[in-house]
């Protein structure tokens, strides 16, 4: 099971000996905090051992993030980006590794497997955060499964390794008529959204982006879907003011709700590792302004 106790503690004192002890690698690092303790004596005078130490406490966060689905067209951009600002990184699914070459994949430990049947310990110990991009659509079955169960199983087991942040990418609150929002992709997605924010209420993120564009990788091709979203978002973005009194009419959202990039939706993902102090629902603004903060 996790432990917090983990206090590496590095003590210098006035002679040029410095010792710096590091116990073994806990199987929880929340927080790393380095505590420096030092003497110091003015120059030119013998060294004064009875002047008052001084305690420099440093918090210095090590994060090893592990990304469910990191093969996904969502999943990648996470993994790309949290390795670009020097986050580890452990990607499941079960393709694995992708095929395609790429200076980021190397950095990504890439483990294959399903998350029904995962061994938990291969993957999630150790782990500061867990950001789940399962999701997908196929029978109404398949899509309860996968948006659902899955997401709920893995929830339960990063609270069982005592992971203390759970992010997950959903969708969009679409104003849609009952009988489309009682399909299995939105029900599973809503069943996963309260497993995330009951499990962890004062730390879980739940992202809620509409359709995301970039360029999605299919069969070794890529498909830019950015040539359609990205000025659909910047369009409807324009047109926000004048189309407001249409958010009222059922299903309206399907057509209004501004489209986000791939990028956007992976630099939240980042913000949220990294700002302990943002949890809860995100909704397509506010992952546009997380992510702005981590331009920034
Ligand atoms: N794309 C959009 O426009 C959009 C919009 C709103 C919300 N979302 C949500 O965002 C999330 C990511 O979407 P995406 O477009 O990136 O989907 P995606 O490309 O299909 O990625 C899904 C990832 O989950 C993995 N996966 C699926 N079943 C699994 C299982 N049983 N065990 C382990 N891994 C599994 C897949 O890899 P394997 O198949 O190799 O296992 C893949 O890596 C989804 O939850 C989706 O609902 C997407």
């Amino acid at each position: 099971m996790a432990s917090f106790s983990f206090l590496p503690a590095i003590s210098a004192s006035s002679t040029a000996l410095t010792r710096v002890v590091f116990p073994a690698r806990p199987t929880l690092q929340l927080k790393r905090r380095f505590a420096v303790r030092s003497s110091y004596a003015e120059a030119g005078t013998r060294d004064d051992y009875s002047s008052a130490p001084i305690d420099v406490v440093a918090d210095v966060k090590n994060e090893r993030v592990v990304v469910l689905g990191g093969s996904g067209f969502v999943g990648s951009a996470i993994c790309k980006a949290a390795v670009s600002k020097g986050i580890e990184v452990i990607s499941l699914s079960r393709s694995g590794r992708p095929t395609y070459p790429s200076s980021w994949v190397d950095q990504v430990t890439w483990v294959s497997g399903d998350v029904f049947y995962v061994n938990w310990d291969e993957v999630l110990v150790g782990a500061t955060a867990v950001v789940s991009t399962l999701g997908g659509f196929g029978s109404d079955e398949q899509m309860k499964r996968i948006n659902g169960e899955g997401n709920v199983v893995a929830v339960n087991a990063a609270k069982e390794y005592g992971i203390p942040k759970f992010i997950l990418i959903s969708v969009h609150d679409y104003n849609l008529p009952p009988f489309l929002l009682s399909s299995g992709y939105f029900t599973g997605k809503r069943k996963a959204e309260s497993e995330v924010l009951s499990k962890y209420p004062n730390s879980g993120v739940v992202l809620r982006p509409a359709f995301i564009y970039g360029k999605r990788r299919v069969d070794g091709f890529e498909i830019p879907l950015d040539l359609v979203g990205e000025p659909a978002e910047r369009i409807l973005r324009a047109l926000e003011n004048f189309t407001k009194p249409l958010n009222s009419l059922p299903a309206s959202d399907l057509l209004l709700a501004p489209p986000v990039s791939v990028d956007d939706v992976a630099l939240a993902v980042i913000n949220a590792i990294k700002d302990d102090d943002e949890f809860g629902i995100f909704t397509i603004d506010q992952i546009k302004e997380a992510a702005q903060k981590v331009r920034a």
